[in-house]
């Protein structure tokens, strides 16, 4: 099933930006006394009407916890719960349901896996094998796990442009291999990485592969099975849902042998003073009340990006940074990081000028009402590769025009005419 089939009943919509800027109330505010130009999407994007709806409509007509309760609101919580479940299941192609469990975000997704999948399976001598491009997130669960197991964290490397030496591929990838772990889009470069080719690798020495795909589930079609994935984490922040709710996406029989992450309510099937065992999946991984009024913002968000198309919504994004890299390429003073070639990235676009610090150029913008991100972008180890210790980065989603990457740029101009004066 296609991603623009996964809408649970929820239609489709044409890709119109003027009528989904309409969804997004915070799109009216005025910045500084400038209309906001909100290009940092990579780090949270922001929240259409429909989904701010889902989250009163819980709270003012079915507020009630799930899993424990014969009456109708905890009926209907529960339904709606597990619903926005089968929604993120349909979404990325998962085979089954169960095999979605919520979590806090992509953060605490890899933390589990690297605490239970990797803490069982990993010994001494053995390796862990990531990218030069990773988020903390997925460098550093893997750089303790690895401390403590005497284990080894290996990195593939990534040429000049950030495109990953897939012919290098197979000299860090050995026997010693247990999981390959890699971000699907980076945070930073742009740069989409080819995953199902690592997979292909991984799986050759009997290893894993773990995709994060904080940035890519976002914007592009995601389907776990055609990338053959092992496991796969993301966050609904990034996606037009809430902040503090994620997923970790895992093959039910990897996830059915792992040991819990937490203990406490829900997860277990029996307790008696002695010991305890554990319930069915998901609900192994899921201790205590969860996130319930987020887990149906999250199936709301689903449901919007569905009726879109995720082809479209990528689509829109690619059309989006061909245009702005035109631009921004042509500016004198700036260094654009990652693959210079649009088709091989995605709507991320950081950038070093050569005199103007990114913090400034951050400040400078956000007086015209322009929100851009700067700094080291949760990447240190990456962008101190670049010799800098911060960028600045503009990011695209749905909402985004041409006309605000036009603002954006001239943003740019206009703030190397103040500093030049
Ligand atoms: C590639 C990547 N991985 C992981 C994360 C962490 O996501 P979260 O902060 O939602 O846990 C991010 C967030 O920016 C990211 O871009």
């Amino acid at each position: 099933m296609s991603n623009s089939e996964s809408g649970s009943g929820v239609g489709s919509r044409a890709f119109d930006v003027d009528s989904i800027r309409a969804d997004f109330p915070i799109l009216n505010r005025k910045i500084n006394g400038q209309q906001l130009v909100y290009l940092d999407n990579a780090a949270t994007t922001q929240k259409p009407a429909q989904v701010i709806k889902s989250l009163t409509d819980y709270y003012e007509q079915t507020n009630a916890n799930v899993h424990r309760g014969v009456h109708t609101l905890s009926i209907e919580a529960t339904d709606g719960y597990e619903l926005a479940r089968t929604k993120v299941a349909k979404f990325i192609n998962a085979p089954r349901r169960e095999e979605v469990i919520w979590t806090r975000n992509t953060s605490e997704s890899l933390n589990l896996v690297a605490a239970t999948w990797a803490e069982a399976n990993l010994s001494e001598g053995d390796n862990i094998v990531i990218t030069m491009m990773e988020h903390h997130s997925n460098i550093v669960p893997w750089q303790q796990l690895a401390f403590k197991k005497g284990a080894e964290v290996r990195y593939l490397q990534h040429d000049d442009e950030g495109v990953i030496d897939i012919d290098g591929a197979g000299g860090v990838i050995d026997s010693r291999t247990k999981i390959v772990a890699a971000t699907h889009m980076s945070n930073v470069l742009g740069t989409i990485n080819p995953i199902a080719k690592l997979a292909e690798l991984a799986h050759d020495v009997g290893a894993l592969i773990l995709v994060d795909a904080a940035q890519s589930v976002p914007h592009m079609p995601v389907d776990v099975q055609a990338l053959d994935a092992d496991f796969l984490c993301f966050s609904a922040h990034k996606m037009l849902g809430p902040t503090g709710i994620g997923v970790l996406w895992g093959r039910y029989d990897l996830l059915e042998a792992m040991p819990p992450y937490m203990f406490g309510g829900d997860m277990i099937l029996e307790v008696t003073y002695e010991d305890a065992n554990w319930n069915d999946l998901p609900y192994k991984f899921e201790a205590g009340t969860p996130n319930i009024a987020d887990a149906f913002a999250t199936g709301a968000a689903v449901d919007y990006l569905s009726a879109l198309g995720m082809e479209n919504v990528w689509k829109h994004e690619q059309e989006l940074t061909a245009y702005a890299m035109e631009q921004v390429l042509s500016l004198d003073n700036v260094k654009v990081l990652g693959p210079q070639d649009p088709a091989l990235r995605g709507g991320v676009i950081s950038f070093i000028h050569d005199t103007i610090h990114p913090h400034d150029l951050g400040t400078a913008l956000d007086q015209q009402g322009i929100a851009i991100r700067t700094g080291h972008h949760c990447a240190m180890p990456l962008v101190r590769s670049y010799g800098v210790v911060a960028a600045a980065r503009a990011s695209f989603y749905i909402y985004n025009t041409k006309s605000e990457v036009d603002a954006f740029v001239n943003g740019i101009s206009e703030t190397e005419g103040y500093f030049s004066r």
